[in-house]
C-alpha cells in the first residue's frame, strides 16, 4: 500500500555520481539499518512468496540475499542462493549474461530444487533486468517452475520489465516501489 511505499521509499537514498559520473545509485543500507521499515519489507516479500504459491525463495548474490533469507524464512519456506561464479561447492548450473562491459557467471546447485518447485525470485532493484533475466534463465534449466520476481526498486525508465518479459513466461514481476 501507500503507506509502506512511502516508508520504504523514503529509506532509499540517492547517491549521485555513483559507480561512476551520471548514475545515481540507490543505496538501501539506510532502510536496512531501519528496523521498522526493514521489518516491513520482510513482511511484504514474504507475503508475496505465500501469495504467489511459492514452494521455495531464490536470492540474488548480493544485495538479494539480504532481503531473500529473511523473507523466505518469515514465509516458512526454504532459501536458494544464486552465487556469483566459482563460490558454489557442489555440482551446478552456470549462466553467463551480457554486462556492459565484459560478460558476468551465475550459478546454482543442480540439486537445490525438488522436481516441480515453484521458487519466487527476490533481489533489491530491478535495472536493465539483465541479472534477473539470466536468473530466470538459469531457474528454468534446473526443472524449478518461476512463480515470480519479486523486487524492492524498479527503475523503470531502464526497461527492465520489458526485457524480462519473454524469460517470465507469464510469471509476475512485483515491485514494491516503481520510480
Ligand atoms: C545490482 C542489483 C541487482 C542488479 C540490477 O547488483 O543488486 O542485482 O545490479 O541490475 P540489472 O537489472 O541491470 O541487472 P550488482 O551486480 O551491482 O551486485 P551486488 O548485488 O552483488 O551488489
Ligand atoms: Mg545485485
Amino acid at each position: 500500500d501507500e503507506a509502506l511505499r512511502s516508508l520504504l521509499l523514503s529509506r532509499i537514498r540517492d547517491v549521485p555520481d555513483y559507480p561512476k559520473p551520471g548514475v545515481v545509485f540507490k543505496d538501501i543500507t539506510p532502510l536496512l539499518a531501519d528496523p521498522t521499515a526493514f521489518n516491513a519489507l520482510v513482511d511484504a516479500l514474504a507475503a508475496l512468496a505465500a501469495r504467489h504459491g511459492a514452494d521455495k525463495v531464490v536470492g540474488l548474490e548480493a544485495r538479494g540475499f539480504i532481503l531473500a533469507a529473511p523473507a523466505a524464512a518469515r514465509a516458512g519456506l526454504g532459501f536458494v542462493p544464486v552465487r556469483k561464479a566459482g563460490k558454489l561447492p557442489g555440482a551446478t548450473l552456470a549462466q553467463a549474461y551480457e554486462l556492459e562491459y565484459g560478460t558476468a557467471e551465475i550459478e546454482v546447485h543442480q540439486d537445490a530444487f525438488a522436481v516441480g518447485d515453484r521458487v519466487l525470485v527476490i533481489d533489491d532493484v530491478l535495472a536493465t533486468g539483465g541479472t534477473a533475466e539470466a536468473s530466470l534463465q538459469l531457474l528454468r534449466r534446473t526443472g524449478a517452475q518461476i512463480a515470480g520476481v519479486a523486487v524492492l526498486l524498479e527503475l523503470g525508465f531502464l526497461g527492465g520489465r520489458a526485457r524480462l518479459g519473454p524469460a517470465l513466461g507469464g510469471a509476475p514481476l512485483e515491485a514494491l516501489i516503481a520510480v
